[in-house]
């Protein structure tokens, strides 16, 4: 694969860490490629970071066409780079790209653009305790049409910032409230993709919860309102009576990357652990019978994030009265001490560039 270069006459100074937060500053450079039926995909290039051009007609600006992915690249000790699992984002791009009908990426062409991008800026992979580079690929249709059709061309880009912790509490406990009103997705429809119309979806529900005193919603089930599902931006897991629960992939959650890998972590130390359906009833009452012992949340950007609250119908519960759980501390750990190259990585997830 030839990539054409173009380097950047305005380079940037990356800020000091406290300064970074999450997703609002960005490397100086972009991946970019193109796709047409006839040709495919071609004109791989890294250019300066910089804004984009669309038809105003560009079929992703009326019917939100688009996917995309999260991923991080870590800065070990020693200066080298490594990724975390990047082939389970390039297989679940294209899952997300097949639901709603955009071309598929070829996996070593994914890759591939994410560790070249990564190498020319590898200076903005961060190097303070718990940051790192996030990588936002995504692909959207640009055919200038506004008949509805299937698409004939899209554009696939990647971007890259610096981050530290994704909420502002770090690892500290957040508050999280049950979504009763709004739903996020239902079975059929494009809960298990990656695509921005889930957000977009989302926004109100997560905005109300803010405007409350809480970081995210906790979606449920969009038919019956019984189960709980995930979170805005992670999976979700509980700890009860001893096992840990979380909510099986039904086909409205995403499958996330982390949720996948602390499942196997948890089964690799013999911790009992459960895919099945949870019931709001169910989660409530362990709430209240002392038998949730833990709640947290799993995700690129959220990494793990124990939850210290939960509010259904304005009843609050407490969990681990408002502490980081046994469970949650091990997993964050063992998951980031592999990322950052301070654990062995028995699994081979992670990638050096
Ligand atoms: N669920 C949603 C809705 C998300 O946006 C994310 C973040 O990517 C996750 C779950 C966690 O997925 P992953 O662990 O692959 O980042
Ligand atoms: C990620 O964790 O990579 C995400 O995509 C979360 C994002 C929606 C903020």
């Amino acid at each position: 694969m030839q990539i054409s270069f173009t380097k950047t006459t305005n380079p940037k100074i990356m800020p000091p860490v406290e300064k970074l937060g999450f997703g609002s500053i960005f490397s100086d450079h972009m991946f970019v490629m193109d796709y047409t039926d006839d040709k495919q995909w071609h004109n791989f290039r890294i250019v300066p970071y910089g804004n984009i051009e669309l038809n105003p007609a560009a079929s992703v600006l009326h019917y939100a066409n688009e996917v995309f992915e999260g991923m991080k690249a870590y800065r070990w000790a020693d200066g080298s780079i490594h990724l975390f699992r990047p082939y389970e984002n390039a297989k679940r791009i294209n899952i997300s790209a097949e639901r709603i009908d955009l071309p598929q990426i070829p996996e070593n062409i994914f890759v591939e653009a994410v560790r070249e991008l990564v190498k020319v800026d590898k200076n903005w992979v961060p190097s303070g305790a718990g940051t790192s580079l996030y990588i936002r690929p995504f692909l959207f249709s640009t055919d200038p049409e506004l008949a509805l059709h299937g698409i004939h061309q899209a554009t696939f880009i990647i971007i890259m910032s610096p981050s530290a912790s994704y909420f502002a509490e770090g690892i500290k406990p957040v508050k999280i409230m049950l979504e009763t009103q709004d739903v996020r997705a239902v079975r059929g429809g494009t809960g298990y993709t990656k695509c921005g119309g889930n957000y977009a979806a989302s926004n109100r529900a997560g905005d109300r919860a803010l405007e409350k005193g809480y970081s995210q919603v906790l979606w449920l089930d969009g038919v019956e309102r019984k189960y709980v599902e995930e979170v805005g931006a992670m999976n979700v897991m509980f700890k009860i009576n001893g096992t840990v629960v979380t909510p099986a992939l039904t086909g409205s959650i995403l499958g996330g990357i982390t949720r996948k890998s602390c499942l196997e972590l948890l089964k690799s130390w013999n911790i009992p652990a459960e895919e099945r359906l949870l019931s709001v009833d169910e989660l409530i009452s362990a709430a209240q019978n002392g038998k949730l012992d833990e709640a947290f949340g799993t995700g690129t950007a959220a990494v793990i994030s124990p939850i210290g609250e939960l509010a259904y119908n304005d009843q609050k519960y407490t969990v681990n009265d408002f502490k980081i759980g046994p469970v949650a501390q091990k997993l964050y750990d063992e998951l980031t001490g592999i990322q950052w190259g301070t654990r062995p990585d028995p699994f081979n997830w992670t990638e050096c560039i």
